[in-house]
C-alpha cells in the first residue's frame, strides 16, 4: 500500500517538474504500478498466510506459465502453506490456494452453492456458451440438459465408433513399428483421440491415421498452439484486465478463423442431418435430440456448436495424455503389463474373442492400472472455482469475499506421501476397493470433484480402455533406448501434464 501511495506521489512530482514525454511515461508507470499493487494487502489484511506479493508478477515466484507450472506447485504447496491453504497474487488478482482435503470437499461438494463458478475465461466471442465457461443459472441449466447424454447407456452406443478407431490405432502402430522400429507415443494416441472425438462429437470421419493433414486435423492442431506474436499480447491483456473488460472484447481474436472452421463443420452436419432425416449414434445426435416436454429442442444450434468444440478442446489432449502415461507405465512395469495381458486374454476368451462393451467393463485390473496412472500423472495439474457469495472458511474466522478465485492442487495431492505412501511408486493395488475406502474421498481428483467435475469422466475412461485393449491384445509394449526410466521427467511449463520433450518413444512387439 505504501508503495502504491509513493508511486502516485511520484507521478504528481513528475507531472510538475519534468518535460511532457517524461511526464506521460512517469504518470503511466505510476498508474500501472498503483493498479497492479493496490490489492497486495488483501491476504495479509484477512490474516491468510502466503508468499510476499511483489511487483510486477504479484508473487515472488513470477508467473507460472513463463516460469514453470510444476515448480510453482511445489513452491506454493510445500513452502508457503498451500498444503493447508494460503493466499497469493495472480498478477494483481488475489487467489486462494487450498490443498487441505476437508476444505476441498467443503468447496467442491458440501458448500457447492457458494462455488458453482469458474472465472470468466472465454477468449472468443464465438464460444461464450461452452459448458466449461458458463456460470450460475446458465451453467446449471446446460449441465442438467447435457448430463444424461453422458450416462452409461448412452455411452454404450458409442462403443462401435471407439472400437473402429482403436482398431485403426493398432494397425497404425504395427505399420510404424515396421517402418521405424519404434513408436512416437504422443503422436499415435493423439491421432486416436482426434479421430474419436471427431466421430463421437462432430460426426466427422477424420481418419488422421491415413491423412494427418486433413483440414480437420490441421485446424485442430492450431487450437492447441500456444499463443505467439499478437496472440501472446492479447493473452496478456486478457490476464490483466479480465475477459469481460470492454477493451479485451474489442481486440480481434487471432484464432477466430479456426473457431469459425469448427463452427461451420458442426453447422453443416446439423443441417445435413435435419434436412436428410439421417442420424448417427454420437454426442452431436444426443444433443440434437434433447427435447423439452413440448417436443422442442432444448439447446440452440449455437449452444450445440459450442459444446462440440468444447469436447474437442478438453477431451482430445487430456485423453491422449492419459494414454501416453498409461503406455509408459505398462512398458516400464513388465509385471503389471503381464497381469493386464492375462486379464485381456481371459476376459476376451469368455466373450468369444469379441471386445464388447461388457468385456471392457469386466477388466478390473486394467481399471486399477488406469486409476494409478491418473494418480501419478494426472493430465490436469489443478482445478479452479470462484466464490459467488462471501464465504467463511470452515474452522476459521476468515471470510473470503464473492469473486475470489480458488485454486486446488491435483498433482500435489496425488503425490503427497501423507495421502499415498511412497508416492512415486506405480502400484495399481492402491485402487483395490478396500484400499480406496481407507482414503479421504478428495485424495483422488483427476476429474475434479463435486457437481462441477468432468462431465465426460466415464467416456474418457472407456475410450482409454478400448484403445489400450485393442493395442495390447496383439502387442507387448517395451521401452526403447530413448525411454527415460520412471518416474517420467516432466515438461514443466505446461498446464497439462506433459512428458519432457512432449512425447516418449516405445516399442510395440507382436505377442506370440
Ligand atoms: C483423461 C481425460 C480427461 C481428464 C483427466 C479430464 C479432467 C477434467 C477436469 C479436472 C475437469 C475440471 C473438473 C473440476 O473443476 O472439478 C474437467 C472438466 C470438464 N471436462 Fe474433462 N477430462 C478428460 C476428458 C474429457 C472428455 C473426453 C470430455 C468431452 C468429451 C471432457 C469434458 C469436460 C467438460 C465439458 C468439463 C466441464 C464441466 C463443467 O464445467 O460442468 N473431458 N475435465
Amino acid at each position: 500500500m505504501i508503495g502504491a501511495v509513493l508511486s502516485l506521489l511520484w507521478s504528481l512530482v513528475a507531472w510538475v517538474f519534468t518535460p511532457v514525454p517524461l511526464i506521460v511515461l512517469a504518470a503511466t508507470f505510476g498508474v500501472v504500478y498503483y493498479l497492479a499493487t493496490k490489492e497486495y494487502d488483501f491476504w495479509p489484511s484477512l490474516g491468510v498466510p502466503g508468499p510476499r506479493a511483489k511487483f510486477p508478477w504479484g508473487n515472488e515466484f513470477g508467473l507460472p506459465f513463463v516460469s514453470s507450472f510444476v515448480d510453482f506447485e511445489d513452491w506454493i504447496y510445500d513452502k508457503h502453506g498451500g498444503k493447508k491453504f494460503c493466499g497469493y497474487m495472480e498478477l494483481h488478482k488475489p487467489a486462494l490456494y487450498v490443498g487441505d482435503l476437508d476444505l476441498i470437499r467443503a468447496i467442491c461438494i458440501k458448500d457447492f452453492e457458494f462455488f458453482t463458478d469458474r472465472r470468466e475465461l472465454v477468449a472468443s466471442e464465438v464460444f461464450t456458451e461452452m459448458l466449461f465457461v458458463l456460470n450460475g443459472k446458465e451453467w446449471k441449466r446446460t449441465r442438467a440438459v447435457m448430463s444424461p447424454t453422458f450416462s452409461s447407456s448412452k455411452m454404450k452406443n458409442m462403443h462401435q465408433l471407439c472400437l473402429d478407431n482403436a482398431e485403426n490405432l493398432s494397425k497404425y502402430i504395427q505399420g510404424e513399428m515396421k517402418k521405424k522400429g519404434e513408436i512416437d507415443v504422443k503422436d499415435s494416441f493423439g491421432r486416436f483421440t482426434m479421430d474419436n472425438i471427431a466421430s463421437c462429437a462432430f460426426g466427422v470421419n477424420c481418419n488422421s491415421f491415413v491423412d494427418p493433414d486433413s483440414e480437420f486435423a490441421k485446424n485442430a492442431a492450431k487450437l492447441f498452439e500456444p499463443p505467439g506474436g499478437y496472440g501472446a499480447f492479447r493473452f496478456m491483456f486478457v490476464l490483466l484486465l479480465g475477459i469481460s473488460h470492454p477493451l479485451v472484447r474489442r481486440l480481434p481474436d487471432p484464432q477466430d478463423y479456426i473457431n469459425k472452421f469448427f463452427q461451420n463443420a458442426v453447422n453443416r452436419t446439423i443441417t445435413h442431418r435435419e434436412t436428410s432425416g439421417t442420424s448417427r449414434k454420437d454426442y452431436l445426435q444426443l444433443l440434437l435430440e434433447t427435447k423439452d416436454k413440448d417436443g422442442n429442442r432444448v439447446l440452440s444450434d449455437s449452444s450445440i456448436v459450442n459444446q462440440a468444440v468444447l469436447f474437442f478442446i478438453v477431451g482430445y489432449d487430456t485423453t491422449a495424455t492419459l494414454l501416453v502415461f498409461a503406455a509408459y507405465c505398462l512398458a516400464t512395469e513388465p509385471e503389471c503389463q503381464k497381469a493386464v495381458h492375462d486379464e485381456i486374454d481371459s476376459v476376451l476368451e469368455q466373450h468369444g474373442g469379441q471386445l464388447t462393451y461388457e468385456a471392457v467393463m469386466e477388466m478390473t485390473y486394467l481399471d486399477r492400472v488406469i486409476s494409478e496412472t491418473l494418480r501419478l500423472y494426472p493430465p490436469a495439474i489443478r482445478m479452479e472455482r470462484q466464490s459467488s457469495k462471501d464465504y467463511t472458511l470452515p474452522g476459521t474466522d476468515i471470510t473470503i469475499p464473492a469473486g475470489t478465485i480458488i485454486q486446488m492442487p491435483i498433482l500435489k495431492v496425488h503425490r503427497d506421501p501423507d495421502h499415498y505412501p511412497d508416492p512415486m511408486r506405480f502400484d495399481p493395488d492402491r485402487f483395490l476397493p478396500e484400499e480406496k475406502e481407507k482414503r479421504h474421498p478428495c485424495a483422488y481428483l483427476p476429474f475434479g470433484a463435486g457437481p462441477r467435475n468432468c462431465i465426460a469422466m466415464r467416456f474418457a475412461l472407456f475410450e482409454t480402455k478400448v484403445a489400450l485393449i485393442a493395442l495390447l491384445r496383439r502387442h507387448r509394449l517395451e521401452p526403447t533406448a530413448r525411454t527415460p526410466p520412471p518416474p517420467m521427467p516432466l515438461f514443466k511449463k505446461s498446464f497439462l501434464l506433459t512428458p519432457e520433450g512432449g512425447t516418449t518413444f516405445l516399442k510395440a512387439v507382436a505377442r506370440e
